[in-house]
């Protein structure tokens, strides 16, 4: 945790009950042990998306589609999701999930490896995304980054999650177990080459496991 648990327990505690099959669904994720957005991130997300008011959503990393569903309740009128999932199981779930949810059209499923399926994104439809939303294996940032860019247009805002890992970001490689230096190195390659791209504004906000916001300005 980064923040102080006593905070962020106020913080959640003034946050707004969410519409009750997402309060159901979120239960049984995290009963299932299924990484989803955290509370503080939902809401955060939420202001994101009202502020943008996005026409296109990308997101990398659907799980059972909690945040999609999450992220569909609070975009505007006539946007629509993309969402990416590798996981067979995951898969299965987010399917029955979102027919549960009668989204019709607004959501769209992709199956199979994020890099792959961005980069056949990027050729097809170049700069169609102006937010997009990295929730997937946190040691890929650096290399789905390329394929984002090819997908994100000026003034497109793009979202990572869990980038602070715990805290862990911040310490030297050395008090890193040696099993999670790779992922160590390459988060901290992912936020040095964010926060120093000439095509992006970044900022990395200690929110639920750290939260990168970045604009595409050229
Ligand atoms: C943290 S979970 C996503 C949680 C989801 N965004 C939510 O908050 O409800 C990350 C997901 O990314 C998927 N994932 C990881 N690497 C991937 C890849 N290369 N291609 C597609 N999916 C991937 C994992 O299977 C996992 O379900």
């Amino acid at each position: 945790m980064i923040v102080d648990e006593r905070i962020t327990d106020y913080m959640n505690s003034l946050v707004q009950e969410l519409p009750p099959y997402l309060r159901e669904l979120e239960k049984t994720a995290l009963m299932e042990s299924i990484p989803i957005i955290r509370k503080e991130t939902q809401t955060f997300l939420k202001v994101l998306i009202s502020m943008k008011q996005p026409k296109r959503i990308l997101e990398v990393g659907t799980a059972v589609g909690f945040s999609s569903l999450f992220m569909s309740e609070y975009m505007p009128e006539g946007c629509s999701i993309t969402t990416i999932e590798k996981m067979p199981l995951r898969l299965e779930k987010a399917k029955k999930n979102f027919m549960e949810a009668n989204l019709g059209e607004k959501v769209t499923l992709l199956e199979g490896d994020a890099l792959i399926i961005l980069s056949n994104l990027a050729k097809s439809e170049p700069f169609a995304f102006d937010f997009i939303f990295m929730d997937a294996a946190k040691a890929q940032y650096m290399n789905f980054l390329p394929e984002v860019m090819k997908l994100l247009p000026i003034g497109g805002v793009l979202i990572t999650d869990n980038v602070l890992q715990d805290g862990t970001v911040a310490e030297s490689r050395y008090s890193i177990t040696r099993r999670d230096r790779t992922i160590h190195s390459r988060m901290r390659e992912y936020l040095f080459t964010l926060t120093h791209m000439e095509e992006m504004e970044t900022s990395i906000v200690p929110v639920g496991d750290g939260v990168t916001v970045s604009v595409r300005i050229k």
